[in-house]
């Protein structure tokens, strides 16, 4: 084993015996999709949330949680490569819309209860924001079969990938680490991303808040002087997206 990949295990190790709250009842059991709150993205939300350059686009992009985004349906259509992992993609299609229909309102009256919180620009209303987010995701419902059969979208979940050792150039993840602090725990958020950067040169994650709460999530010094230790390079940077008020943020994590 790698010096480095040792000193990983032993962070992780030790991060687990510290008092953050232990979450092996909530990650280890089966992955139910009545727990998901299915809601995607399109890619030029993808563009701006993780500010992608011309170049970028032509990397192999690896985007993890994609859930029910548009952007590897978007990014194929244009001739660009991109795979997406997500353990959704273990249901069917027909699954996946039932559990959309599901909770789509929901979402929506959360939103307007929180109104606040957002940044009522590009998106105008909370019924805006349904029909944009149900646009990305009736393009994903559409490709999914194929892109399936293409291997674009695979089963696959953090804090373990089954993709080889930079097997990609750039990670994507967005509304999953950090978002969900309250669910994930230090020690979740920190193999995940060592793991994503075992798979790609380069990480990205957006954004940096804790979900209903708007506040930057608790987690994110810990790990950023976690991965500093470890000797990752570590830097956050300004984005020209900003939907949740504050939200305008992505870290970036460099071997
Ligand atoms: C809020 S959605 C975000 C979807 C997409 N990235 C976007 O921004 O539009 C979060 C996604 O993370 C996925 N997810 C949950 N646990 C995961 C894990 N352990 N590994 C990878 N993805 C996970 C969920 O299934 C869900 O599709």
């Amino acid at each position: 084993m790698a010096r480095k990949d040792l000193k990983v295990l032993e962070a992780i190790a030790s991060l687990k015996n510290s008092n953050h709250r232990d979450t092996e009842d909530t990650e280890k059991v089966s992955f139910k999709l009545e727990n998901v709150v299915p809601w995607g993205r399109s890619m030029q939300e993808y563009v701006r949330m993780f500010d992608l350059s011309p170049d970028d686009l032509k990397l192999k992009i690896l985007d993890c949680g994609g859930g029910p985004a548009s952007f590897n349906c978007e990014m194929n259509r244009q001739g660009y490569k991109v795979v997406s992992c997500d353990p959704i993609y273990q249901f069917s299609a027909d699954e996946i819309v039932q559990r959309i229909r599901d909770t789509c309102q929901k979402i929506i009256d959360g939103v307007r209860v929180t109104y606040d919180s957002f940044v009522w620009q590009d998106i105008q209303s909370p019924e805006h924001l349904g029909e944009v987010r149900m646009a990305a995701m009736n393009k994903f419902i559409e490709d999914f079969p194929v892109g399936i059969r293409e291997g674009r979208y695979l089963t696959d979940e953090l804090p373990v990938l089954s993709f080889n050792r930079s097997q990609f150039d750039l990670v994507l993840c967005s509304h999953l680490l950090f978002t969900y602090s309250d669910q994930l725990s230090i020690d979740f958020h920190l193999a995940s991303i060592v793991e994503m950067c075992r798979v790609a040169k380069e990480v990205r994650i957006f954004p940096l808040l804790v979900h209903f709460s708007g506040e930057t999530s608790p987690l994110l010094e810990p790990i950023i002087n976690n991965l500093h230790e470890l000797g990752y390079k570590v830097e956050i940077k300004q984005v020209p997206y900003e939907f949740q008020k504050g939200g305008n943020q992505l870290l970036r994590v460099r071997s």
